[in-house]
C-alpha cells in the first residue's frame, strides 16, 4: 500500500520508463508500438508535469496520418525486431498511407481533441493559441475521414470494421456478433477440433499472462481474420463494405465523437477559425442520430449493426458513455447514473466493471469482459461531473485511485477485489491516476 504522494511518483516514473523518445509505449514487452487513445490519454497525464512531451506525444500521432485523414491506431515501432507486426499490416498497400511510416489500416476512438484542449488548458492563453493552429488543420482532417469514410449514408453515426477499432478489443457485443456471423469456416473447424490449445502457446499477449485474463484464442483468430480480410481490400472502405463485412455503429466510439467534436468547435473559437458547414452538419446529425442508439425497454444505450439498424442488446459499460458525450437528456442521464449505482450490475467493490454483473459474459479476470480499466472510470467521472453528479463522481475517482495506489499501474482491474491484472506499469493507468489526483472533486 502506497502513499498517494508515492502514487505520483510511481506514476511519473512509469510514463519515464516507457518514454519511446518520440513517443510514450502503453508497456513495456506488449505494447511496444504508439496507439492512438493511449498516447492522447498518456499526454492528458504528461501535461501535469511536461507540456512538451504532452504535446509532442500528439504531435507523433499525427506522423502517421493517412492522406485521406484518417489517424491509425497504431503506429509502429520501426525496430527491425518488430517486422512481423509491421508486415502483417503492410499499410502500404493502401496509396493513402504516409511514406516511411508503418501503421495498421484501421483507427480507435477519437479521444485526439479532448487531448489536445487539456493540454492547451496548461498553456498559456499565446501559446495555447499557437499550440491550437499546429494541430487545426490535420485535426479537421480526421474528423472530416469520420464523416466521408464512415458515415457512407449520412445518418450521422460512424460505423467501425474492426473491434480493435473501439480500443475495447473483445467487448461482449462484437464478440457475440463476430460469433454468431462472422467466423470463417477454418477457425470453425480449429474450434469443432479444439486445435486453439495449441495455439494458444504461440500467442505473445499470453507470455506472461494467464490466458484465463486475455481472450479465447478463437476470437483471436476471428480479429486477425477480419484484419487480413481489411488487408485484401487495401483498407479501402468502399470495397469493404461492397463485400458486407463486420460494419457496427459502436456506441461508445460515437459518444467519444461527439465530445470530441464539441471540443473541436472549442478549439476553432479559439482561434477564430470556421469549421466547413458540411462537417458542422454531420457533427449536429450525430448529436441527433446517438438517441436512436437507445432502448427504451432496457433504459440502454446499444451498438447498432450499420446494414440492417438493429441493436446489439448485449449489455456493457459503452452504455455508460452517453454520460461522457454530454449530449443526451437529463432523464436519459440520471437513468444510467442508477445503472451505476445498481450493485446487481455495475456498482461492485472496484467499479466500475466493463461488462454488469448479471450478464452471462461477466468474467472479472477478461480483458473488456468484466475488468474495471481506468480509462472508462477516467470518461464517466468527467460525464457524471459535467451532469452535476459530483457525489458520484467524487466516489468513484477515490475508489479508482485506491486500487491503483494499493495494486500500481496495471492494465486492468479485478472489481470484485479490486487486484490488478493484466500488463504491469501500463501508462495510461499511470497518466490517468496523475490526471485524477491532480483534480480533486469538490463535493
Ligand atoms: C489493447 C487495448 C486497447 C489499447 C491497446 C494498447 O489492445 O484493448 O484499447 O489501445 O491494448 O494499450
Amino acid at each position: 500500500m502506497q502513499t498517494p504522494t508515492n502514487l505520483l511518483s510511481e506514476a511519473y516514473s512509469v510514463l519515464d520508463a516507457n518514454d519511446k523518445a518520440t513517443y510514450t509505449q502503453p508497456s513495456a514487452e506488449l505494447y511496444p508500438h504508439q496507439w492512438l487513445w493511449d498516447s492522447c490519454f498518456i499526454a492528458i497525464g504528461l501535461r501535469h508535469k511536461d507540456q512538451d512531451r504532452a504535446m509532442s506525444e500528439i504531435l507523433g500521432l499525427f506522423r502517421g496520418q493517412w492522406q485521406n485523414g484518417m489517424i491509425p491506431n497504431i503506429i509502429f515501432n520501426e525496430e527491425n525486431h518488430y517486422k512481423t507486426d509491421r508486415d502483417l499490416w503492410r499499410s502500404w498497400v493502401s496509396p493513402y498511407a504516409p511514406r516511411g511510416v508503418s501503421t495498421t489500416g484501421i483507427t480507435q476512438p477519437p479521444m485526439l481533441a479532448e487531448a489536445i484542449v487539456k493540454v492547451g488548458e496548461k498553456l498559456t492563453l499565446s501559446d495555447r493559441r499557437h499550440w491550437y493552429r499546429q494541430v487545426f488543420e490535420p485535426l479537421v482532417k480526421y474528423h472530416q475521414w469520420i464523416y466521408t469514410d464512415r458515415d457512407p449514408h449520412k445518418e450521422g453515426l460512424a460505423l467501425l470494421i474492426h473491434p480493435w477499432e473501439v480500443g475495447m478489443d473483445n467487448t461482449p457485443p462484437w464478440m457475440s456478433e463476430l460469433q454468431e456471423h462472422q467466423l470463417s469456416w477454418w477457425i470453425r473447424a480449429i474450434k469443432l477440433t479444439r486445435s486453439d490449445t495449441i495455439l494458444t502457446m504461440l500467442r505473445r499477449d499470453t507470455h506472461n499472462i494467464p490466458s484465463s485474463q486475455r481472450f479465447a484464442t478463437i476470437e483471436a483468430l476471428a480479429l486477425f481474420d477480419i484484419q487480413r480480410r481489411l488487408r485484401r481490400k487495401a483498407y479501402d472502405i468502399e470495397r469493404i463494405l461492397d463485400h458486407s463485412m463486420f460494419a457496427i455503429e459502436d456506441v461508445a466510439f460515437n459518444a467519444i465523437l461527439i465530445r470530441n467534436n464539441d471540443q473541436l468547435i472549442k478549439i476553432a473559437k479559439v482561434i477564430q477559425e470556421v469549421l466547413p458547414s458540411d462537417l458542422m452538419e454531420s457533427m449536429d446529425k450525430t448529436r441527433q442520430a446517438f438517441e436512436q442508439l437507445w432502448d427504451p425497454l432496457s433504459a440502454q444505450y446499444y451498438s447498432r449493426d450499420f446494414i440492417t439498424h438493429r441493436l446489439l442488446k448485449v449489455p456493457s459499460v459503452a452504455s455508460l458513455l452517453g454520460l461522457y458525450s454530454g449530449s443526451i437528456g437529463e432523464e436519459r442521464a440520471r437513468s444510467l447514473v442508477h445503472q451505476l449505482s445498481d450493485k446487481h450490475s455495475y456498482a461492485l467493490n472496484s467499479p466500475i466493471p466493463t461488462v454488469p454483473k448479471n450478464s452471462s459474459w461477466f468474467n472479472p479476470v477478461n480483458y473488456w469482459q468484466g475488468p474495471a480499466w481506468v480509462n472508462v472510470n477516467w470518461l464517466i467521472i468527467d460525464g457524471l461531473l459535467r451532469y452535476g453528479y459530483k457525489k458520484e463522481a467524487s466516489k468513484l475517482r477515490d475508489s479508482t485511485l485506491s486500487m491503483i495506489t494499493s495494486q500500481g499501474c496495471f492494465e486492468y482491474f479485478n472489481p470484485d477485489d479490486g487486484s490488478g491484472i493484466g500488463a504491469p506499469n501500463f501508462s495510461w493507468t499511470a497518466a490517468l491516476a496523475i490526471d485524477l489526483y491532480l483534480n480533486p472533486i469538490i463535493v
